[in-house]
């Protein structure tokens, strides 16, 4: 990363729950690649002593536990970036929208990372994560407006959640099961891609000039790939013959999942992707990366051949 790119903010950043899933990559981006525009990165933490802490710790982060007064966290941070578990109850996030107003927190990305819940259509059974996230995202509008500016990044699946056979992709039998046509698309994003996603997006929204650039609500697609794409790529990785694409009835398994409800997201982004609602062609990349300016987005062909840590 050229730093002479980045512009002039010097800012520091908070990462709710940075030794997780999200929160490491994103915490490793801003302690690395952005370094010069965050020279201050602190990661809240239950436990400090832990592996993944000591290896943030190592590369300059400021570890600080969970349970310290969150008006201490905040000090003097200019954005707070929440990558707790989606599914984590309203009160711990609730409790901080005040701290972000008093301690001045200019920008504030919402642990969001995936799928446009809003145009799916689960009445009645819809999956608690997204319950969840609905009422936070609710109550940090209402607690936060003309004061903090909050962001909600989607970035539809995690490329390392892709080559699952509960999403209809299974590569060990070479079969892909859509609940439509092999052509249907769905966005998926790298971890490193997210983290540097949320690093440009942060000073985007902490430059004055460029604030208003930045909505409230964006989508971006590292790789906006077909089950038929995904097909090909793994006859071309594993140098087998190109798999089966078997069409799934997308009637049947949503009527299934509403009189059998499950605990497991990727029943219901299939049928998200099934009805085309993780299909991010119309997305924010270039407000992002402007013509790949910053990086090159990663391929879900590559996270096959070599999956990111
Ligand atoms: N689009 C996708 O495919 C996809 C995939 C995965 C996640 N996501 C989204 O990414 C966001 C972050 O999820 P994640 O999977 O990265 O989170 P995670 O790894 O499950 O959790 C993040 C961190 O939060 C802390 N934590 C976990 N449970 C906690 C609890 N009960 N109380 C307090 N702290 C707790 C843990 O840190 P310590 O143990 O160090 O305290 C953990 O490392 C969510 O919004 C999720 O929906 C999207």
């Amino acid at each position: 990363m050229e730093s002479s790119n980045l512009g002039n903010i010097k800012a520091t950043a908070v990462i709710l729950g940075g030794t997780g899933e999200a929160g490491t990559s994103i915490g490793k981006i801003f302690l690395t690649e952005f370094r010069s525009s965050f020279p201050s990165v602190r990661i809240t933490t239950r436990d400090p002593d832990s592996p993944k802490a000591r290896e943030l710790a190592k590369l300059g982060a400021d570890v600080r536990p969970l349970s310290e007064p969150v008006e201490d966290v905040f000090s003097g941070a200019d954005v707070v970036i929440d990558a707790l578990p989606g599914h984590l109850a309203g009160d711990y996030r609730e409790r901080i929208l005040g701290a972000l107003v008093r301690k001045n927190v200019k920008v504030y990305f919402l642990s969001e990372y995936g799928i446009e819940y809003h145009i799916t259509d689960f009445k009645g059974y819809d999956h608690d994560e997204w319950i969840t996230k609905r009422k936070v995202a609710a109550a940090a509008h209402a607690a936060l407006q003309g004061k903090v500016k909050v962001v909600e990044l989607v970035t539809g699946i995690f490329h390392s959640w892709v080559y699952r056979p509960e999403l209809g992709i299974d590569v060990k039998k070479n079969v892909y099961t859509p609940l439509g046509p092999g052509t249907l698309r769905f966005a998926t994003t790298g971890k490193n891609d997210i983290g540097r996603s949320v690093a440009r997006l942060s000073i985007l929204a902490l430059d004055p000039a460029t604030t208003a650039a930045v909505p409230g609500r964006l989508r971006i697609a590292g790789h906006n790939v077909s089950y038929d794409e995904i097909r090909d790529i793994v006859a071309r990785v594993k140098g087998v013959p190109k798999g089966t694409i078997r069409s799934g009835d997308l009637k049947a398994a949503k009527e299934n999942l509403s009189k059998h409800p499950t605990d497991n997201i990727l029943d219901y982004i299939t049928i998200a992707v099934g009805e085309g609602k993780v299909d991010f062609s119309d997305n924010s990349n270039e407000l992002v990366n402007p013509g790949q300016r910053f990086w090159k987005w990663r391929s879900v062909e590559e996270e096959l051949r070599s999956p990111e840590k």
